[in-house]
């Protein structure tokens, strides 16, 4: 009796002190490494996928941005921190990967940069996955649960405990002069970029 209890308190507790998975719409844990697409949590259909886009003139570096039209986007995957870790969790770093082929010689890992079109830091590709430390803090990004149905990516890597990081909301922005409304840094308290994952198998 005194070794199941325990054994049920080891349980508990072993539960408790990992943050919750990442859920996708059919209430299934989200997997690294398999193929997600990326929808707006508010809305129908496909509407408003996540796609590569120009901003501005400048065709590269090509942006993360959600599309203006009727469109599934690009599906993704998504690798933790701990490449040991088969669940996505909320909280937790994780590098974001499109699939497919790759534009401007770049890579297709999301990373943080600045925008000289939008004048602002912008979710861009062309990161590196793994290596987590403070070289490649700009390129891990965290999953949260939104305040509406559904989750937000935020910026806040943990990947460098003596690195100053602000931590923000990846939210869309409307621009005339781009593809789709591009990621970036923008907390915004009553409409977050709500998301939902859908797997593609
Ligand atoms: C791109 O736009 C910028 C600013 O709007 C302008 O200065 C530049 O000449 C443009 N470049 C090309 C190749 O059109
Ligand atoms: C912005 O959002 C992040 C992540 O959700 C949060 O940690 C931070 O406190 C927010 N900042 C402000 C100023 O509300």
């Amino acid at each position: 009796m005194k070794t199941i209890t325990l054994f049920l308190l080891a349980f508990i507790f072993t539960a408790n002190s990992a943050p919750a998975p990442v859920l996708d719409a059919h209430g299934k844990k989200l997997r690294a490494g398999v193929k997600y697409y990326v929808k707006p949590a508010v809305g129908d259909g496909y509407i408003g996928g996540l796609i590569l886009a120009q901003v501005g003139n400048e065709s590269c570096p090509a942006a993360v941005a959600q599309s203006r039209g009727i469109e599934k986007g690009l599906s993704l995957t998504f690798t933790p921190v701990n490449p040991k870790e088969g669940v996505i969790r909320v909280s937790t770093d994780v590098n974001i990967k499109f699939s497919g082929s790759t534009r401007c010689h770049e890579s297709n890992v999301w990373r943080l940069k600045y925008n000289e079109v939008i004048k602002q830091y912008a979710v861009m590709v062309g990161g590196v996955e793994g290596n987590p430390g403070p070289e490649t803090l700009d390129n891990w990004f965290k999953i949260e649960k939104s305040i509406y149905d559904g989750y937000k990516f935020v910026f806040c890597p943990t990947v460098c405990s003596y690195c100053k990081v602000m931590c923000t909301d990846v939210n869309t922005i409307l621009t005339d002069d781009s593809e789709g409304q591009p990621l970036v840094l923008m907390n915004d308290t009553y409409f977050p970029f709500s998301v939902i994952f859908y797997s593609t198998i």
